[in-house]
């Protein structure tokens, strides 16, 4: 049935003589095939080498890193992707997401702007040890936070939380700069005043552009502040914005603020179809996640097993991924966060724990492949790669 359906495809048996001609005379038939290759390769090269042209100082735990190709040229991006930074930390090499801050209209550099966490491993790196001139390894831009004029709505609510404004400032700068015909609201929560990253920028858009609302929402404001506050509930949202429906809802941040913002948006009726979320690396703690099988401690160690090359350690409450790149053993990483099945590994014994919400190809559960950057051990293993 498939093969008949192909057949019927314009140009199959000119495409099937010539191959066939090739094969006999011993021509490279990929040639044309070639052209396309590399036609793909430089919108979505497999590497990009760039370095840092400026450090920006945004607020006292963040910065931007403004990042230029030495050769000239950056592959374009939809406002709203990131690129996956890799970093040889000591013996480690190991990689993460940024997204992409700077519109996409802007074609000189990408500026990501990295905040410091708690217990971070490859921010502090970033932000303490990397300087103007340095160089950077990183992915080509990639994931799909993006805007879809022919399946989203043109009336936007962004729903941001810390680090996660990143995304929604491309996009937002690309709107304006562009006079691309959209309208925005977005709500910004933060800790506090001082952590609200792109503050005085967001403030002159949203008064120079009637298309944009900007509403920050502080945790614990300092004295005098008297903009909204705690956090980002449905009777803010409602009151900012007014008639919710014919809106589509996007929200990027920390793992706490989706716990809190998807159930405010669920008591405003607003339909999961309509609500887009950027995927933001793994829990701080994994095992207080929803499953978690309580009689197992996060520093319950066991033995992982790699076919043919080894055994490592690894502990319950960190990621398969981690324990792989602490063993010196480099898998290949974009999203960590179980979205992009670049790092799956075939799981052949034993058992893991993998958050709800981890995105399986259908495939790949049926033949055992796992997210290593999703995946906790739950007992000794044995993997392949
Ligand atoms: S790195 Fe994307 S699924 Fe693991």
């Amino acid at each position: 049935m498939k093969q008949d359906f192909v057949r019927k495809i314009e140009g199959y048996d000119e495409i099937v003589r010539e191959r066939a001609i090739c094969r006999k005379y011993g021509l490279d038939y990929s040639t044309e095939g070639g052209k396309i290759r590399s036609f793909i390769n430089r919108l979505h090269p497999p590497r990009l080498m760039l370095r840092v042209s400026d450090v920006i100082d945004e607020t006292p735990s963040s910065k931007t890193l403004r990042l230029v190709s030495p050769e000239g040229y950056l592959p374009p991006f939809q406002a709203g992707k990131y690129i996956s930074i890799i970093a040889d930390i000591g013996p480690i090499r190991t990689s993460r997401p940024y997204s992409i801050s700077s519109p996409p209209n802007q074609r000189g550099y990408y500026d990501i702007t990295i905040r410091n966490r708690e217990n971070g491993f490859v921010a502090p790196h970033l932000l303490n040890r990397i300087k103007a001139g340095n160089r950077i390894e990183a992915s080509a831009p990639s994931g799909g936070f993006c805007f879809n004029p022919l399946i989203h709505d043109r009336a936007s609510v962004f729903i941001a939380g810390g680090s996660g404004i990143t995304p929604f400032m491309s996009m937002i700068r690309e709107v304006v700069e562009c006079g691309i015909d959209r309208t925005i609201c977005l709500f910004y929560g933060n800790r506090s005043d001082a952590d609200v990253i792109f503050h005085d920028e967001l403030l002159r858009i949203s008064q120079r552009f009637r298309q944009v609302t900007y509403v920050p929402v502080i945790e614990t404001p300092s004295p005098g502040y008297t903009g909204a506050r705690g956090y980002i509930t449905g009777d803010i949202i409602k009151g900012v914005v007014g008639q919710t429906g014919g809106r589509t809802y996007y929200l990027c941040g920390p793992p706490a603020m989706y716990d809190f913002c998807l159930p405010e948006l669920e008591g405003l009726s607003i339909p999961r179809h309509k609500i887009r979320r950027e995927v933001y690396g793994p829990p701080p703690d994994i095992t207080r996640s929803p499953g978690w099988p309580s009689h197992i401690g996060r520093d319950a160690a066991f033995t992982v097993g790699i076919r043919g090359r080894g055994e490592i350690g690894a502990r319950a409450g960190e990621s398969l991924l981690n324990s792989l790149e602490r063993s010196g053993i480099v898998v290949p990483a974009l999203c960590r966060s179980g979205e992009c099945s670049m790092c799956r590994v075939k799981l052949i014994s034993g058992r893991v724990f993998q958050p709800a919400g981890v995105l399986l190809r259908k495939s790949d559960r049926q033949f055992g492949y796992i997210h290593s950057c999703a995946a906790y051990p739950l007992e000794d293993l044995e993997i392949m790669f």
